[in-house]
């Protein structure tokens, strides 16, 4: 039985909290939450020191430079550490980065045996860091509480083994699967608590991104509110082929995060000057068939270490990031309201399939209730 001080978490982690006085691995889970989605490129990750069956130090990775989970928590547990057993939510370093290899320091540290609930997917250390260990006469125990310590690094996973982000496409659409009216009207389809969630989405994600249609239909913001406000804010990313974005869009307004516009081939030299001077930084980038071609696209955000991309757009921008099969995640809030109308338009568009065996075809993740709504998870 491991005591410990329990510590205060936020958010979806607080029960993980209360269970991890007795496992040191659901506390190392806990610890590496407490990032609150701030570590990009790197991931979350969490450690525990235990000796004796005490937690002696603990720690988590707060973000690229600071030092790793482990090298916090051996710092934290001094001396204690000589023959302890270390608590890891993913495989130790093996490799120098913006910090050292953190199986040096385990080693130095004289850890008797290490905890890693998952092997590190990065190439350069993928069950290296293990070896390491190994060879150095540590035990090393793998696979605890795997597919926790999996999903926390879910977004890390895609960009380091892919070089893109991982892709939410996230709508709000009402029953009859419409995200506006006949007229073009889609504010408000859903109540106060799904858009406050869908802020909450976009904290958690590096990077927003909608098509130019709806910034000329919308002029969305994409900033932090529902009390969200002073948050690390994504950066903001249009895909603009044209670059039809007007110097006056909301979003050029707002400074509290970069905005990026994507623009297909060459642009036009007088609205680029106009739009650089607005505040946006231009992407040129090739050209699909007269549009910006977004597997391009996505590899450019991970270039710029964007992890994860939360896709807000309009069905012509979602329309070709699912036949493009671009998209990792999709959130449906769905409203109790029905719009009709041939012309409303539907939440995915694009020329769509003719063959049902065509469908491209989701797992129900979750479904929940979001207020009046419902919140409904698919991936792939
Ligand atoms: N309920 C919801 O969840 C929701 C969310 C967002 C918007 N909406 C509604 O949707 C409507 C706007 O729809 P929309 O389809 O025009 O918006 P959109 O999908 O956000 O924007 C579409 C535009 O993005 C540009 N684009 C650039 N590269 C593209 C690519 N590779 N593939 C596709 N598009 C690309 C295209 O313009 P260029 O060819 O000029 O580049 C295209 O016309 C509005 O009525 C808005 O209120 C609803």
């Amino acid at each position: 039985m491991v005591r410990a001080i329990s510590l205060p978490l936020q958010g979806d982690m607080q029960a993980m909290s209360r269970r991890s006085e007795a496992d040191p691995m659901a506390r190392a889970l806990g610890l590496a939450a407490r990032a609150e989605y701030a570590t990009a490129p790197n991931p979350m990750v969490g450690a525990v020191v235990v000796r004796d069956g005490v937690v002696v130090g603990e720690g988590f990775h707060s973000g690229p430079g600071s030092a790793h989970a482990e090298v916090v928590a051996l710092a934290a547990a001094g001396e204690l550490a000589r023959g302890a057993e270390l608590y890891v939510t993913l495989e130790p370093c093996c490799t120098t980065g913006r910090t050292g290899p953190c199986t040096e320091r385990i080693l130095e540290a004289g850890v008797r045996r290490v905890h890693a609930a998952i092997l590190d997917p990065n190439p350069l250390v993928d069950g290296r860091g293990v070896e390491r260990l190994r060879q150095s006469g540590v035990e090393v125990i793998l696979g605890q509480r795997a597919e926790e310590a999996t999903r926390l690094i879910e977004f890390y996973a895609v960009w380091v083994t892919a070089g893109r982000p991982f892709v939410t496409l996230k709508l709000a659409a009402s029953l009859d699967g419409k995200v506006a009216t006949a007229a073009g009207e889609s504010r408000w389809i859903t109540g106060e608590a799904a858009r406050r969630d869908g802020h909450e989405l976009r904290r958690r994600h590096d990077a927003v991104m909608v098509g130019v249609g709806t910034v000329l239909a919308d002029d969305p913001a994409l900033t932090l509110r529902h009390g969200l406000e002073g948050g690390r804010a994504p950066v903001r990313v249009v895909a603009d082929s044209k670059l039809r974005t007007p110097v006056s869009a909301r979003l050029l307004a707002d400074r509290t995060a970069p905005t990026w516009i994507a623009a297909a081939g060459p642009m036009p030299d007088k609205q680029s000057a106009l739009l650089r001077a607005a505040g946006a930084e231009l992407l040129e980038l090739p050209s699909d068939h007269g549009r910006v071609s977004l597997p391009a696209l996505l590899a450019e955000l991970g270039r710029r270490e964007i992890t994860s991309l939360l896709v807000e757009g309009g069905p012509t921008l979602a329309g070709r990031l699912t036949t493009e099969r671009l998209v990792n995640r999709m959130v449906v809030f769905l409203a109790p309201l029905v719009l009709g109308g041939q012309d409303a338009l539907s939440a995915i568009g694009g020329p769509g399939v003719l063959a049902l065996s065509d469908a491209w075809r989701l797992n129900w993740t979750s479904v929940e209730r979001v207020g009046a709504d419902l919140r409904l998870t698919a991936e792939i």
